[in-house]
């Protein structure tokens, strides 16, 4: 019987531990995560969403304050045209978050950072490269380009000096997907060096509709591994979504994936960023607690608890502060809701959004809690403390019942 630990994820003459721990924003793939994965001989995902905040939060910077300042006669317009990011604090923030994680890595693994194309930052293509740039220029050893098509994000950093050698990756949820990617980057000779195939069961956004149950990980991943076949590209699969066992990873491994990315079972890690008592929350939900709606503005399906604070709540659009999801033109599917809310019920304090959420302001609050489908099966992992409450596992014994377990046992902890 193989375990996880009978593969390895190659990169040339590297080899990697083939465990990959996905990149979950905002700061909950946190360094400290991304780091024991490293150590373990893996690889750990930081993630650059809302990169300022987690700068101010690691660093002591001060560059959410400064936005604030710079823009607070605009906080009770709901015109946000002219909210923009300064690219200097953008590339500085990235430095220092993936730049001070880079020089802590420890151990033979690998640390990449996941760069969402759909946190546009009403300046979508100078802001995702300055973020793509200053991540490569900070070190990192790969990128993971995320919840988007990322058509054009390969030619934005084609003649940084690390283009050809860095990691970068992306995650697709359909062959055609990957088809349009590669079309469009072939004249610049520069395959992905890997590709995360994400099915319909996994954590934050997800690249399907709403009719995601009808899809499935394994027959997405054999209709790329075909299609690579036919078009003879040799390319890595790293299968994610939905897998949480040791032993479901090995059936992914053993039908010819080079690598897993998990992540589900690394929110309640200790290492992870969710606040103690929001993993609480995680471990104690039952199946029906899980739910896939549309209240995130950036138009994809998110996975989330059912009792997530961020479902209904109508709080002020915070643009003048943050303003990741502003589209370019100043504009955000939660700015339209609101307003709409605010012009129905003009007398009311306190008013509710039920279809959209301020993204921003509840990932940046922890109050958004995205999970994946098996969250329910989170409870299954540890032990019960005498005072109810579920005891936490540390990152490292996690990784090691993956890399370790058969016959889908979950070693509880000591
Ligand atoms: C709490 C949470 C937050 C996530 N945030 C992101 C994110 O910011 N960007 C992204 O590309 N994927 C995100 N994901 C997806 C994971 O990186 C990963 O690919 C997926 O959840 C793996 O499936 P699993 O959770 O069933 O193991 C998130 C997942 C979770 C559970």
């Amino acid at each position: 019987m193989k375990r996880v630990d009978d593969f390895r994820l190659k990169f040339g003459k590297k080899e990697l531990v083939p465990l990959i721990i996905g990149g979950m924003g905002v700061d909950i793939s946190t360094a400290a995560l991304a780091l024991e994965a490293a150590r373990l001989g893996g690889v750990g995902h930081i993630s650059d969403a809302m990169v300022n905040e987690v700068s101010d939060r690691r660093f002591d910077t001060s560059f959410v304050k400064d936005k604030t300042r710079l823009y607070k006669y605009n906080i009770n317009n709901s015109d946000k045209t002219d909210i923009h990011f300064d690219l200097g604090h953008l590339a500085e923030a990235t430095r220092l978050h993936v730049g001070n994680t880079m020089q802590a890595k420890r151990g033979d693994g690998e640390i990449w950072v996941n760069c969402m194309e759909k946190l546009t930052m009403n300046a979508p293509r100078e802001t995702l490269r300055v973020r793509l740039a200053s991540a490569l220029d900070a070190g990192i050893d790969g990128i993971t380009l995320s919840a988007g098509l990322h058509l054009g994000s390969f030619g934005l950093i084609e003649d940084h000096p690390r283009f050809r050698d860095a990691r970068l990756g992306i995650i697709v949820s359909s062959v055609r997907a990957l088809q349009i990617f590669l079309r469009k980057n072939a004249k610049l000779k520069r395959l992905p060096d890997y590709v995360v195939v994400e099915g319909p069961l996994a954590g934050g956004h997800l690249g399907f509709g709403m009719d995601w149950a009808q899809y499935d990980l394994a027959t997405i991943i054999a209709e790329i591994a075909q299609y690579l076949k036919t078009e003879q590209l040799d390319i890595p699969l790293i299968a994610a979504g939905g897998i949480f066992t040791g032993s479901d990873a090995v059936s992914f491994l053993e039908n010819g994936v080079a690598g897993v990315q998990v992540a589900t079972r690394f929110t309640v890690a200790d290492e992870c960023g969710l606040p103690a008592k929001d993993k609480q929350e995680y471990f104690k939900a039952s199946e029906e607690d899980i739910i896939v709606n549309t209240i995130s503005p950036t138009g994809y399906p998110m996975r989330m608890l059912k009792n997530t604070p961020a479902i209904g709540s109508g709080i002020r659009p915070n643009c003048e502060s943050y303003g990741y999801l502003l589209d370019g033109n100043g504009n955000c599917a939660y700015i339209t809701a609101y307003n709409r809310e605010v012009e129905a019920h003009p007398n009311d304090k306190v008013i509710s959004v039920m279809d959209k959420t301020c993204l921003c302001t509840h990932m940046r609050n922890y109050n958004c809690w995205t999970c994946g489908h098996y969250t329910y099966r989170l409870k299954d992992t540890t032990r019960r403390l005498p005072d109810g409450s579920y005891q936490g596992l540390s990152a490292a014994h996690i990784f090691h019942d993956y890399q370790y377990s058969v016959d889908n046992k979950i070693a509880l902890p000591e």
